[in-house]
């Protein structure tokens, strides 16, 4: 299929994960172990994050000229390794940005695969979602859960602190603490019946140990990595279109709008990896759309 505006035609090429910052990092982790042999390239617009509080229309043109990018460096797959993004600018990617760019390619994100999973976790079907105030106010993971969920009941609460505390280095920090404590308080005070709480933002894994410290020891976390890996090896056995168009060298670059060395040295801490085994590159996103 191609239309007159077709800009990106399908070729072979890594599997793009895109996040704004390092959250997708956690993704990217998880993704990685479970398919190994495929390339990767990652790109985190670190320079903007966090997007979390920034309207649709932001986020939409965001997430575009990252998508774009991804595509130019050759991925045939996306995934938005980011929650605020797949809420925010997703939909509107499959139907009218590819359609018309890149027919061939595909955009995934990871709020559906999570949905789809987190019922038969809860035994109260009383689930909780943390996340980031666009993920929250999209009401996504509402809609998607009861699609798969019919008698599940959603709260959620956006959580604004957090992000900028992982970007900011500050996740192993004391001060952190306080946050993370004040939001899993608030949420179980306004259904105590959770027993299931989504990490539904992929870079609250990287609070991991604080939550667990706050949150009452009957309640399970479901952080995503696993899940949206899962997905996508499901998604690519059913489209052999796709999977033979993945190239298979087993690499990792990425790619930040930050500066590379900063980059490199905090992707490393959340990698538990080297930094200087790490493949970085700066990359400037703006005038891509
Ligand atoms: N990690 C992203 C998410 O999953 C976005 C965080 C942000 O930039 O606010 O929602």
């Amino acid at each position: 299929m191609e239309s007159d505006y077709t800009l990106f035609k399908l070729d072979d090429g890594p599997i793009g994960v895109f996040d704004s910052g390092y959250g997708g990092l956690t993704i990217l982790n998880e993704i990685r172990k479970e398919m190994p042999q495929y390339d990767y390239i990652y790109l985190g617009d670190n320079a903007r994050a966090p997007y979390g509080s920034r309207s649709f229309k932001v986020v939409y043109e965001f997430t575009v000229q990252s998508v774009e990018k991804l595509f130019k460096l050759g991925c045939p797959l996306v995934i938005l390794g980011c929650n605020t993004a797949s809420a925010k600018a997703l939909r509107s990617v499959q139907r009218y940005y590819l359609p018309r760019y890149a027919p061939d390619r595909r955009v995934l994100g990871v709020i559906i695969p999570t949905a789809e999973v987190v019922g038969q976790m809860s035994r109260t079907q009383h689930i909780g979602v943390l996340a980031t105030e666009g993920t929250i106010s999209s009401e996504s993971y509402n809609m998607e859960i009861v699609k798969q969920s019919p008698k599940a009941v959603v709260t959620g609460l956006a959580c604004p602190m957090w992000v900028p505390i992982i970007e900011n280095g500050e996740a192993d920090k004391p001060g952190a603490d306080y946050f993370v404590k004040d939001s899993i308080d608030k949420l179980m005070a306004m259904d105590p019946l959770i027993d299931t709480i989504i990490l539904g933002c992929t870079h609250f894994p990287l609070l991991m140990d604080k939550i667990k410290k706050y949150v009452p020891e009957n309640v399970k976390l479901v952080p995503q990595g696993k899940y949206i890996a899962r997905s996508l090896q499901d998604y690519l056995r059913r489209h052999y279109e796709m999977r033979e168009k993945i190239t298979m060298n087993g690499t990792c670059t990425y790619y930040t709008t930050e500066q590379a060395d900063k980059f490199q040295e905090s992707a490393a801490l959340f990698l538990h990896e080297d930094a200087k085994n790490l493949n970085v590159h700066h990359v400037d996103l703006r005038g891509m759309i």
